[in-house]
């Protein structure tokens, strides 16, 4: 199954009473595993998830700390587009190069490096005069 028709299918799962709006995310991670999300809302709105940071916990849940390729999908016009801060999340466990699918359910898709989702992103380096040992 390619990486978009597991987000498709997972996509089905997503709990959204509050917006309608189902979103699915595959990641194949550098085991070669899959690992999948749905956004999932709460009646207390900021505390519902979205369907990258679904797939980014069960991934490191599954012992996987690296993101070869992900993808995303939705009933949007256009590619669903990660929001801000899934993207810093995805660069966590992504590198620059690392290929973001962005699909619509009827079929369109764009891919883009995460570098490019995230210009200037923040990265640990820059804490790097700060007091105390790395994690
Ligand atoms: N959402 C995602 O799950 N991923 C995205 O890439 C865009 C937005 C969710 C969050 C919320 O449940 C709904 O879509 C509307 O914002």
């Amino acid at each position: 199954m390619s990486l978009i028709e597991a987000a498709r299918e997972v996509r089905e799962n997503a709990w959204v009473p509050y917006s309608r709006f189902k979103v699915g995310a595959a990641i194949r991670a550098a085991s070669g595993r899959v690992y999948v999300g749905c956004n999932v809302e709460n009646v207390a709105y900021p505390e519902g998830t979205c369907a990258e940071a679904g797939a980014i916990a069960a991934m490191v849940a599954g012992g996987d700390t690296r993101i070869d390729e992900i993808a995303v999908i939705a009933d949007s016009p256009t590619p669903v587009a990660p929001c801000g801060g899934c993207r810093q999340k995805i660069a966590e466990f992504a590198g620059p190069d690392v290929e973001v699918t962005m699909a619509t359910t009827e079929g369109q898709t764009l891919t883009r490096r995460v570098a490019d989702l995230l210009p200037g992103a923040f990265d640990a380096a820059q804490m790097e005069r700060a007091a105390g040992p790395a994690a």
